[in-house]
């Protein structure tokens, strides 16, 4: 335990309680600083503290070394609730008043000074006022405001919203009873991309990052009747940030997935991990209450005659330990999913969990133990038809049914994590899932900033989405150019991917070039990864339909191979000769001509082409085929399916029969 406490507080993290295992015993270089500077302080402390008080100076750095460490060792409880769908919350989706403020006036004094670091704390928008009496000068009006619907970015729900980039604020009455002895917390599933989030006129706190959850503990600040949320929302986009300033999908702003305010007890089931270890035939993980309680925690699967107590550490912890009997295994074509309920002395949640292993082998990817090709496509989070964020459970099954048709059991979620109850249709309707986090193309690889900021939304991933069995690979990131700095941090995120799961396998999509007509893998990053899984577009970006056939890959590393990406832009309905770029024909044959150059791979185990549905992009803008439309997808912005979405189905049939 107490080895825990340091390794934990030094980033040197072990994997949930285990001592480091060989996967995970890269320990960071600044942790070993970090750990020598705390001894040298202490040390000193010490010294200073012998001149005060007549006690030898080793007891006296023992004495503070251990409650130091006891001190940071308790902050072990994740950032955000896991399972915040199980709680008792009540929504505060819906119409929101929003006041767009490309200057930030709401925010900054003509100083440019933050009202809320100002000595009132007043100021701003935050504040919510409303003119009392006819002389009052007040510049905003929050209920004279247009609303718009939350979840739901604001690009698709104002025609002069559709290109903005820059600050909105977007305010929520409420009316709440909250109760003696519980806790609040407001919950946001994603707000792109900086957020300041005030309640009852009090600044919570910020948050950056526009795809993964955060929450801000209210309790006592929750009052009897009217409460009021104000959010400043701002999506611009910049250099040192995760993603940096150029992608290839639109920078939906806003509040895009929902928001809730949970109600909790004062003790609370924080966090949990129950999930294969690795081999079938053991449930491991943990169970991390709210607070250094000491409580019977008892972890129940009633449909698999599995239940077993535990009891939680000084620091809220139990470790879970369940031997299986008889188990059915989650895969896509048997998507069994448990009810799992945790029960403490003072909280209960449930949960619907599969059980699979996941594990590769040579250039075999094994599930539950058996060989499989993983017939994928890529998507973003985004729905052609009303273009704009998946805004709900419809449009999310409408996106993953889009892909059973096509033949699928995998998809590669890209590339940022997509909102939750996406995953968990996944886990329903079986797909298995790769997900990433948006380190994509050329980042600030020198910004320990931009490095924080990047471990942090791998790590706010993993914790949302740890109990999901259609999640099998975590990806650090997409085509980010080879460089030390590039290697150092990447090979970072991979280690902090590892100790946080090691039940998953962990790539990113590789760098690749080319030698005369032969396709090079050999990207120094692949070696820590599990996969070599890399974008390539034989046929489009070099080469065309004709010529890409003389090219071959070159793949150095004996590991399985999945083709992250390939693909070709087609306007849905236009149709031309097979050389004729934009035409459905040239899609297709291209499809056709990929699968002739992967098929020579002997390493090739999957594919997610890119991509299944066209997408907006503001980096597309010919106005006849693309008219700001990435038109890579299978199916048109419309929904009508193109050419060559049938002929990737019929590949995949194919494919599934050599797997079954
Ligand atoms: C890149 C990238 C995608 C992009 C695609 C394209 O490889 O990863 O985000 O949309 O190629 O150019 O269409």
């Amino acid at each position: 335990m107490f080895v825990d406490y340091i390794f934990a507080i030094y980033n040197f993290e072990t994997i949930e309680g285990k001592a480091p295992t060989r996967k995970g015993a890269k320990v960071h270089e600044e942790s070993v600083k970090a750990f020598f500077f705390f001894v040298f302080l202490c040390i000193l402390e010490s010294w200073w503290l012998t001149k005060k008080i007549d006690m030898p100076l080793s007891r006296i750095f023992l004495i503070l070394f251990f409650f130091a460490n006891a001190f940071f060792a308790q902050a072990q409880t994740p950032t955000t609730l896991q399972n915040i769908y199980g709680r008792t919350s009540i929504s505060l989706n819906g119409r929101w008043n929003y006041i767009i403020d490309p200057y930030e006036t709401g925010f900054y004094d003509y100083r440019r000074q933050p009202f809320d670091q100002s000595a009132s704390g007043k100021g701003g928008y935050y504040d919510d006022r409303k003119q009392a009496d006819k002389s009052e000068l007040i510049e905003y009006d929050f209920d004279l405001s247009p609303t718009m619907k939350i979840p739901g970015d604001w690009n698709s729900q104002a025609e002069k919203l559709q290109l903005y980039e820059g600050t909105v604020w977007l305010r929520r009455k409420f009316v709440a009873a909250p109760k003696d002895g519980k806790k609040y917390f407001l919950y946001f599933g994603a707000v792109n991309y900086e957020a300041h989030v005030y309640f009852n006129g009090k600044k919570l706190g910020t948050h950056k990052g526009g795809f993964t959850p955060f929450q801000f503990e209210v309790t006592g600040q929750v009052k009897q009747g009217d409460n009021v949320v104000v959010v400043k929302a701002d999506n611009i986009r910049h250099a040192d940030e995760i993603p940096t300033v150029n992608t290839d999908w639109w920078n939906y702003g806003g509040i895009t997935r929902d928001v809730l305010l949970a109600e909790l007890p004062a003790t609370y089931i924080a966090d949990y991990k129950i999930q294969l270890s690795g081999s079938a035939l053991r449930i491991e993980g943990y169970v991390q209450l709210s607070g250094a309680a000491k409580q019977t925690v008892t972890v129940q699967i009633p449909t698999a005659g599995l239940t077993k107590k535990f009891i939680t550490d000084s620091t809220g912890r139990a470790l879970i330990s369940l031997p299986v009997k008889k188990l059915a295994y989650w895969s896509p074509e048997h998507p069994e999913l448990y009810k799992v309920i945790i029960n403490s002395e003072t909280d209960s949640i449930s949960d619907r969990i599969g059980f699979r292993t996941i594990e590769t082998k040579g250039q075999e990817i094994l599930l539950n133990g058996k060989p499989v090709f993983l017939r994928g496509i890529s998507m973003h989070d985004e729905n052609p038809l009303i273009p704009g964020r998946l805004r709900g459970e419809a449009d999310m099954r409408m996106m993953l049914q889009w892909a059973k048709e096509l033949g699928c059991n995998y998809v590669r979620l890209a590339h940022y994590p997509h909102n939750e109850q996406m995953i968990k249709l996944a886990d329903e309707m079986g797909l298995l899932v790769w997900a990433e986090v948006p380190v994509y193309w050329t980042i600030s690889w020198q910004n320990p900033a931009t490095y924080a900021n990047a471990q942090q939304q791998l790590t706010d991933l993993i914790t949302r989405d740890k109990n999901r069995a259609s999640v099998i690979v975590w990806s650090v990131g997409n085509e980010t150019p080879i460089s030390e700095p590039r290697n150092i941090f990447m090979g970072k995120l991979v280690s902090h991917a590892r100790l946080l799961d090691d039940t998953r396998l962990v790539a990113a999509a590789l760098e690749v070039h080319r030698k005369d007509n032969v396709i090079v893998i050999e990207d120094p990053l692949g070696e820590q990864l599990d996969l070599v899984s890399f974008n390539e577009y034989a046929g489009w970006y070099f080469s065309d339909t004709k010529g890409m056939l003389d090219y071959r890959f070159d793949v150095k590393f004996n590991k399985p191979v999945i083709i992250t990406e390939f693909g070709a832009d087609a306007l849905g309905g236009f149709h031309a000769d097979d050389a004729t770029r934009w035409s459905e024909e040239f899609q297709d044959l291209l499809y056709r001509n990929q699968f002739k150059m992967l098929s020579a791979i002997p390493g090739l185990r999957g594919m997610t082409p890119w991509i299944l549905v066209d997408f907006r992009s503001p980096r597309r803008p010919h106005p006849v085929y693309q008219d700001f439309w990435n038109r890579k997808g299978l199916i048109s912005e419309t929904g009508k399916k193109k050419k060559a979405f049938f002929t990737l189905k019929n590949y995949y049939d194919s494919v599934g029969m050599r797997y079954k």
